[in-house]
């Protein structure tokens, strides 16, 4: 019998604007690599169907994004330490008995970003400002106690979650009120927007960077547009700064290794390919 093709995708919902499929396929195609990769549009309600049917599909895993990082966590048979921490996942595995291994690959990403475009970068060196307390928040916290900055000053709108998070994670968070944020950059040598502020089609980041340090490292999650109004301010102010689709294409590189069983490079090549 002829083996089946290799499988995998993102699920999602919306899913059109995903960049995962072009990252993926390009590797594939770079790597000579028999498999396919797709986008999937799921709907809350048929998460469960869809993951079950997806191994006896030929799927080997997916990549989970909007709304279903959380919800798919509970239709995992067995969840990586990280992704239990981290409370979400967002890479699938599909044993070859149908089981359903679940990871998060979201910190990894981040922190495989920053040490490639920014290889001086210490986190170490001292404080990290977080804004933002949402599902990308949590991964970025993980990974920075991790990393060992020496403490992540914290920001949200909505305070109580950033309470929450601090209640979770442990002592090293420290929580700032949202209108005193800008305060956070004059004690940090890392600096990171988790919020969608600044994105195409959102409001603009209003707190004030004029705190922010020389030389300190600042980075956006929003990758649309990719020279966001902080990175730019940051440059500006003798900041180093990091654009977020980094992170998007490092985040990948784990599911495709497990899938397709080449580990995948992140270069000027995928950035220019991913972004079209
Ligand atoms: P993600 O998974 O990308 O982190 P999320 O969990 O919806 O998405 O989190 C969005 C983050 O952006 C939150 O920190 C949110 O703040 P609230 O917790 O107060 O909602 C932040 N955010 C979104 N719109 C915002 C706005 N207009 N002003 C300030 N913060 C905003």
């Amino acid at each position: 019998m002829k083996q089946k093709i290799p499988l995998a995708g993102v699920i999602g919902s919306p899913i059109a604007q995903s960049k995962s499929p072009r990252l993926h396929r390009h590797w594939l195609r770079r790597y000579g690599l028999r498999g396919d990769y797709v986008p999937l549009h799921v709907d809350p309600e048929d998460l469960e169907t869809v993951l079950r049917a997806m191994p006896k599909m030929g799927f080997v895993g997916a990549n989970v994004t909007i709304p279903h990082k959380v919800a798919v966590m509970k239709f995992a048979d067995q969840v990586s330490d990280r992704a239990t921490l981290v409370g979400a996942a967002n890479t699938l595995i599909f044993k070859d008995d149908g089981r359903i291994f679940a990871d998060n690959t979201d910190g990894y990403g981040f922190m495989a970003n920053l040490h490639q475009q920014a290889p001086d970068w210490d986190p170490r060196s001292g404080n990290a400002a977080v804004l933002g307390a949402g599902g990308a928040a949590r991964a970025i916290i993980v990974a920075l106690a991790d990393a060992g900055v020496t403490e992540i000053l914290l920001s949200n709108r909505t305070r109580a979650k950033a309470d929450a998070l601090r209640s979770e994670f442990g002592a090293r968070i420290r929580v700032v009120d949202w209108v005193q944020a800008g305060n956070m950059f004059e004690d940090a040598t890392t600096v990171v927007n988790t919020t969608s502020l600044g994105m195409i089609g959102q409001p603009e980041l209003r707190v004030p960077l004029d705190g922010l340090r020389a030389g300190a490292l600042v980075t956006d999650l929003v990758y649309s547009p990719l020279r966001t109004s902080l990175l730019e301010t940051a440059h500006a102010a003798g900041c180093v700064t990091v654009d977020g689709l980094g992170m998007l294409l490092h985040q990948g590189v784990p599911g495709f290794e497990r899938w397709f069983g080449t580990r995948p490079e992140v270069d000027e090549e995928t950035r220019r390919v991913v972004l079209g």
